[in-house]
């Protein structure tokens, strides 16, 4: 069924493993995570970003067609639909509006009473709608769709801001900044895991790392010990899934129907997501 993310991020923290949410960019995409939830019988996030929700169509289109699969695989695990990186209160209703059961409100580029007030709006309407939120503090490094912050305007979250904001609007989890970055790592990521467990206890809220692709599975590990119950996913399908098309036409110049190469690449997505239900823990956890 269609859920918010509250219970299963909850149930998560209790069972010490993680959520992935997998952004979803087309409909491939969206087939190789469903199906792979399923037949890992695994909880499962996808995440739609505003620049992914205009190119499939808009936050409409997406709901229905994300309905429209769920029926036809019979899908009994729990799924939600969430909005990644909400830039703004409108976008938030916007897709609260269509049908999404999710949405993350990230005001970390605001100063922190902004953010604050923005993120308590979002969280007012949500709730009503039994709609789950998630905010973010400090600033995530690299570069998603509209969003890009350069090395140096990268931030880590100060922990006394994140209780201020968590207890201040009530949000269902919370994303720290605390040096992930998205896209590619140069080197090895450096999380800052002391601030992680300080968070954590602070806030009481499940935690939300960004930034999964390329992240050492013993720090995954940690993450989920200090209570990461969800972690976030996108650039690693988009690499493997155009590592498999790169391929296909490599192989075959004559090549031309989309199937014939979309149709493998899906077949990866499906088979790195699986990989990672069984990383973070969710497997058999439906
Ligand atoms: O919000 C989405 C994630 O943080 C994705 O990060 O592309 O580095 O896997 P990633
Ligand atoms: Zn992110």
């Amino acid at each position: 069924p269609l859920v918010s993310m509250t219970e299963m991020l909850n149930k998560a923290v209790e069972g010490k493993y993680a959520v992935g949410q997998f952004n979803i960019n087309n409909l491939e995409f969206t087939q190789a995570i469903l199906q792979a939830a399923q037949e890992e019988s695994s909880p499962v996030i996808l995440g739609v970003s505003e620049g992914a929700g205009r190119y499939m169509g808009g936050f409409k289109l997406v709901v229905e067609m994300v309905k429209a699969l769920m029926d036809e695989y019979k899908v009994t695990v729990p799924v939600a639909i969430h909005l990644d990186h909400g830039s703004s209160f409108e976008k938030c209703v916007q897709a609260m509006f269509a049908g999404f059961t999710s949405v993350m409100i990230d005001g970390s580029h605001h100063p922190l009473d902004e953010n604050i007030a923005i993120t308590k709006k979002v969280v007012d309407v949500a709730h009503v709608l039994g709609i789950s939120v998630e905010a973010e503090l400090g600033r995530i490094g690299g570069q998603e769709d509209d969003l890009s912050v350069d090395e140096a305007d990268a931030m880590y979250a100060i922990p006394s801001e994140c209780d201020r904001l968590v207890r201040e609007t009530g949000v269902d989890c919370f994303a720290p900044a605390l040096g992930s970055v998205h896209g590619p790592y140069k080197g090895e990521p450096r999380l800052g895991f002391d601030r992680m467990e300080e968070v954590q206890k602070l806030t009481g809220v499940p935690l939300v790392l960004h930034g999964g692709t390329g992240i050492p599975t013993k720090d995954i590990q940690r993450a989920i010990s200090l209570g990461t119950a969800k972690i976030n996913v996108n650039t690693e399908n988009q690499i493997t899934s155009a590592a498999t098309v790169r391929k296909v036409l490599g192989e075959k110049p004559e090549l031309y129907d989309p199937r014939k190469y979309l149709g493998p690449a899906r077949d990866t997505i499906k088979e790195t997501v699986k990989a990672k239900m069984r990383e973070f823990g969710s497997s058999n956890k439906a």
